[in-house]
C-alpha cells in the first residue's frame, strides 16, 4: 500500500486500557455485518473516490482512473445497506508468490464493523483461487488502527520500505497462506474486454471533468 492513509485516530470502542486475553476479547466484539464483496461498478465510483480522498491524500485522480477503468477484475467492493462499504484493490505478483495489496479503505460509518476483516479474507480467498501463496501489503508506521488489524488477522512486519512522496515510512507486511488450499497453478484473472474499458474511461473522464468544474 503505497498512499499514507489518513485514518481515524479516536480509540476503538471495543478497546480499553488493560489488553484482554484473547477469549475475553473475542467475546466483547459482536458478530460482525456481512457485507457482499464483489467487482466495483460506475455506480461505486463517487463513494469510492470520495472514500480515497478523505483517506489517501497522496492517491492521485489518475491513478484511481486507471485501477477504475483498466484494473476492475482487481478492485473488489464489499457493499452493505446499499453503500459502498469499503474496497481493496489487489495486484498478482506471480514471481514472489504473493497477492499485493495495494490500497484497503472502509468507509468511516461502516468501521469497526468487521468490513475490513472481510475484505482481507476475501483477498486470502483470491490468493488461493488464483494460485499464490502469500498476502503482501505495507502500512505507514502511524497508523495504529491498521496496523493492529493486520497483527490482529495474522500478517507479520516483515521490513521496512520509505516513500518520500508518501508520508514516509511504511511497515511491509506478509501472511502465508495454508498450502492445501492454494490453487496448483498461478491463473490470474482475465482483463476486461476493450469495449468496456473505453466504455468506462469515457464516464470517468465525463464525472472527472463536471467534478472539476463544479469544484473550481
Ligand atoms: C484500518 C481500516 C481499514 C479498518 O477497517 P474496519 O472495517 O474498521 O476494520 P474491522 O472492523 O474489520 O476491524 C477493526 C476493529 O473493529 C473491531 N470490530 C470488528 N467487528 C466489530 C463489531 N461487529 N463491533 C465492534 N467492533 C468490531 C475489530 O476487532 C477491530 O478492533 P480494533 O480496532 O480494536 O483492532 C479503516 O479504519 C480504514 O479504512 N482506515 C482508513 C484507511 C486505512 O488506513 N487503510 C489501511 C491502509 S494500510
Amino acid at each position: 500500500m503505497l498512499a499514507h492513509a489518513r485514518h481515524d485516530t479516536a480509540p476503538s470502542p471495543v478497546l480499553s486500557a488493560v489488553p484482554k486475553s484473547a477469549p475475553e476479547r473475542a467475546r466483547s466484539v459482536p458478530a460482525a455485518d456481512v457485507a457482499s464483496i464483489g467487482l466495483s461498478h460506475p455506480s461505486d465510483w463517487v463513494e469510492m473516490l470520495e472514500l480515497v480522498d478523505r483517506c489517501f491524500p497522496y492517491a492521485t485522480e489518475e491513478m484511481m482512473g486507471w485501477w477504475l477503468c483498466y484494473q476492475r477484475p482487481l478492485l473488489h467492493v464489499a457493499r452493505l445497506d446499499g453503500r459502498v462499504a469499503g474496497f481493496v484493490h489487489v495486484q498478482a505478483r506471480p514471481e514472489s508468490d504473493t497477492l499485493w495489496i495495494n490500497i484497503l479503505a472502509v468507509t468511516e460509518e461502516f468501521r469497526h464493523r468487521g468490513i475490513a476483516r472481510q475484505l482481507l479474507a476475501h483477498c486470502e480467498r483470491l490468493a488461493a483461487e488464483w494460485g499464490l501463496g502469500r498476502l503482501g501489503l505495507q502500512c505507514h508506521e502511524d497508523n495504529a488502527s491498521a496496523l493492529r488489524l493486520y497483527a490482529l488477522q495474522g500478517h507479520a512486519q516483515v521490513g521496512e520500505d520509505f516513500h518520500a512522496d508518501a508520508g514516509g515510512r511504511y511497515i511491509v507486511h506478509d501472511k502465508a497462506l495454508p498450502a492445501s488450499a492454494i490453487a496448483a497453478a498461478v491463473r490470474t484473472p482475465a482483463a476486461d474486454p476493450r469495449w468496456r474499458c473505453i466504455a468506462h474511461r469515457l464516464i470517468y473522464r465525463a464525472w472527472t471533468r463536471r467534478r472539476a468544474r463544479t469544484t473550481r
